[in-house]
């Protein structure tokens, strides 16, 4: 628990030194152009920066919406679960959107699709952008999908744009981030990093139908031969750099009217399951000053949770009871059973404290998951932080509440990531909602950054 607290000060205050560091940074004259970075001359126009980059906002939102229609639930609801025939379909429309970039594709064990275009200097580590396209039940359509699908229009901006890579440039589509079919988030990057953990459990998993993980695997035509998965990870180093271009998630920069953000740092939340028990009896027959109500023990953790997180003081710190369940669950019973779900960024000590005064056990207190959270690389954050400029868009750095494929990648490669504005902050729903305009300029930083980092 204490390393967690000292984490997420840690981050803070690595944050803030980050953001100092560039503010002084403001007037930094370097690399203004394209010809600057992109290693060739640019003679015959002269004032030809990225800000002159177009992207081709038609065609991607034709995409956006055409990915869209791979979905069990009718739009505008989008559900797209791990290896499910939509899924298989989704793919295969990326597969074919990365051929026609012109990008030479490869899949692993487990589906994480990587689209490749060779650089000029081939011992060179590559730079990596994407995301992932698998949606939860009943969500929308810009999740995820921004990053994998704008990460294929930023190839088509600079090849349009006549650049040439020196480090290779690849798309990487992630498998399973959202948790839904298998109850394990980020699934393909994790592997990516090379989790022993998770491929050894992923040999006793399965879904809630009883389908075991390969065989999911192996019906959307992964994992053939496999019975080990080792052959995912990658080796630290394979990546030069990781970029992720993604929604906010969040209503910070709709309400400030910023174009982008740029992630200083993920902030991994941690998950918690507690458990307390008490003596029950009869809603009736016991009298108040003699009992242990398991229920009122959970609830008074749930406040104490929301109490904790404000005066933390921090707007990034969050913390939510997602799940109450009281046992036997009558009108005319005590709780003698409770059980609560917290999701934070922070973990609280006070957890044992409604166990005290309402005098009931904790019969279990258990960190979930807990994945330590990262900064971004400082250098992708100058870089990200000089593209922007160049393209005179408003920004702001900020923290990433939510989980991300690019928190897994950080553990192998220096990590930025991209935010843009969406309507109200919604995801993970219908009326999930990012205009083609913020889109666009999110893809004009991804592409001017990666052509950058490529030169590098
Ligand atoms: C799940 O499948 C395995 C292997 O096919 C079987 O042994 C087990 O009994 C099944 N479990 C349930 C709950 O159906
Ligand atoms: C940059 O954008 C602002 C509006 O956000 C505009 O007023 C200004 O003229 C722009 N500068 C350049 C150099 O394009
Ligand atoms: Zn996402």
């Amino acid at each position: 628990m204490a390393v967690t607290y000292l984490n997420f000060f840690l981050l803070i205050i690595i944050t803030s030194y980050i953001s100092e560091v560039l503010a002084q940074n403001d007037e930094d004259p370097t690399i203004k152009t394209m010809e600057h970075f992109s290693g060739y001359s640019n003679h015959d126009s002269p004032s030809c920066t990225s800000s002159s980059f177009s992207v081709d906002t038609d065609s991607l939102q034709l995409q956006i919406d055409e990915l869209s229609t791979f979905s069990d639930t009718p739009a505008p609801s989008v559900t797209r679960i791990l290896y499910s025939d939509k899924d298989v379909l989704a793919r295969r429309y990326v597969k074919n959107l990365m051929g026609l970039a012109g990008l030479s594709i490869r899949e692993d064990a487990v589906g994480n699709i990587f689209g490749r275009w060779d650089g000029y200097d081939l011992e060179l580590s590559a730079v990596a952008s994407g995301s992932h396209i698998d949606a939860i039940p009943y969500s929308g359509k810009y999740d995820g999908v921004v990053g994998v699908l704008g990460a294929i229009e930023a190839i088509n901006v600079l090849r349009r744009f006549g650049f040439k890579p020196k480090r290779s440039l690849e798309v990487i589509l992630f498998t399973s981030e959202e948790p839904t079919r298998f109850g394990i988030s980020c699934l393909g990057s994790r592997l990516l990093a090379g989790s022993e953990a998770l491929a050894n459990a992923l040999k006793g998993t399965v879904d809630g139908q009883n389908v075991s993980f390969f065989d999911a695997a192996r019906s959307a035509g992964y994992a053939q031969d496999q019975e080990h998965l080792s052959s995912v990870f990658l080796k630290k180093g394979s990546y030069s750099a990781f970029l992720e271009l993604h929604i906010e998630q969040g209503p910070i920069l709709e309400e400030e009217g910023t174009s982008v953000g740029i992630v200083t740092a993920i902030a991994a939340p941690a998950s918690i399951k507690v458990d307390f028990e008490g003596n029950g009896g009869h809603a009736g027959a016991v009298l108040m000053p003699h009992r242990n109500d398991a229920g009122l023990a959970a609830a008074e953790l749930a406040l104490a949770v929301e109490k904790h997180v404000l005066e933390s003081g921090s707007v990034d710190t969050v913390g939510t009871v997602g799940i109450l369940e009281l046992h036997p669950g009558a009108i005319n019973s005590i709780p003698s059973k409770s059980h609560l779900e917290i999701g934070m960024l922070l973990v609280l000590d006070e957890y044992a404290f409604p166990a005290k005064t309402r005098k009931v056990k904790v019969l279990e207190f258990r960190i979930v998951n807990q994945d330590p959270p990262s900064p971004s690389d400082e250098s992708i954050i100058k870089a990200m932080e000089d593209r922007r400029k160049e393209l005179n868009l408003t920004y702001k750095f900020m923290i990433s509440r939510a989980y991300h494929d690019s928190l897994f990648m950080a553990r192998i490669s220096p990590m930025g990531m991209i935010f843009i504005p969406c309507y109200k902050g919604y995801s993970h729903k219908p009326e999930e909602y990012a205009s083609i305009e913020d889109i666009a300029n999110g893809v004009k930083v991804l592409a001017s950054t990666l052509a950058k980092l490529s030169m590098k």
